[in-house]
């Protein structure tokens, strides 16, 4: 479904992007971990034009889509929560996500109809009964819901989440670890998810890749992660290994 071939993105001096190959397969949950300042982000952000890459070509359903604006490249089905949340504070949870609905489709419906589809999304993510509450005075769990509805809500084919779990608590961590799994089950939407809370990533990953220093150092399923030693050198550290 998405798949990126010898991408770099340079800050200057600074790589934090080098010759990274990824492949996203359509209905798999892949996992993107990696220690602070490994490129992470920086890959969300090249995939969904907000930079170009020096180098490389990023394929989505077979077609190149690099030089396409973010907005255009959201149309085409990419949706992206951001790390740190970016809702309309002062619009409702409601008309939040109804914006995403209204602008971020490629064939948006009317606005009543966009409503009762906003909802849906709402009731889908556990935010419907605040529906009418301000962005700004929710809880930062339910920020990174409406995040998360808000991408729904443009009808993502593969969906990009950047530190969704972090910063929750346990009974929260449970709950958006549910919803995750049932975006990809019962939606069909692939996921590409980078976390650090390693409990979520380990469970919720079909897949794993690993970035360091902009480099992808592993590959593979979660259990071949955890044991592999460059990994645990670069990131994990001992306590994970069985
Ligand atoms: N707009 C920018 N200008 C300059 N440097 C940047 C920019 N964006 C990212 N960087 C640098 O690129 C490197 C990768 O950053 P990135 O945000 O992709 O890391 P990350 O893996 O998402 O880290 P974290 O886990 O802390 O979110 C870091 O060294 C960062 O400081
Ligand atoms: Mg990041």
């Amino acid at each position: 479904m998405l798949e990126g071939r010898n991408i770099s993105k340079y800050f200057g001096g600074l790589a934090a992007l080098k010759n990274v190959y990824f492949k996203v397969t359509k209905g798999v949950i892949k996992g993107l971990i990696g220690p602070n300042g490994a490129g992470k982000t920086t890959l969300f952000n090249v995939i969904m034009g907000v930079y170009k890459p020096d180098s490389g070509v990023i394929k989505f359903k077979g077609e190149n889509i690099i030089g396409l604006k973010t907005n255009q490249i959201c149309k085409r089905g990419i949706g992206r929560t951001f790390q740190i949340v970016k809702p309309f504070k002062d619009l409702s949870v409601w008309d939040n996500v109804t914006m995403g609905v209204l602008f971020g489709r490629r064939n948006p419906p009317g606005v009543k109809e966009a409503r009762d589809e906003a909802l849906m999304i709402l009731d889908f993510m556990g935010l419907k009964g605040k529906r009418e509450v301000l962005a700004k005075n929710l809880t930062l769990a339910d920020k990174k819901s409406l995040e998360i509805a808000r991408a729904l809500a443009t009808k993502p084919e593969i969906l990009l989440l950047d530190e969704v779990v972090a910063g929750l608590n346990p009974t929260e961590t449970i709950n958006m670890i549910k919803r995750i799994k049932r975006i990809r089950d019962e939606l069909g939407i692939t996921i590409l998810i980078v976390e650090h809370v390693m409990r979520a990533v380990m469970e919720i990953s079909d897949e794993i890749m690993v970035l360091h220093h902009g480099e992808k150092i592993a590959e593979g399923e979660p259990c071949e992660i955890t044991r592999d030693e460059r990994v645990i050198e670069a990131y994990l550290g001992e306590k994970y290994i069985f």
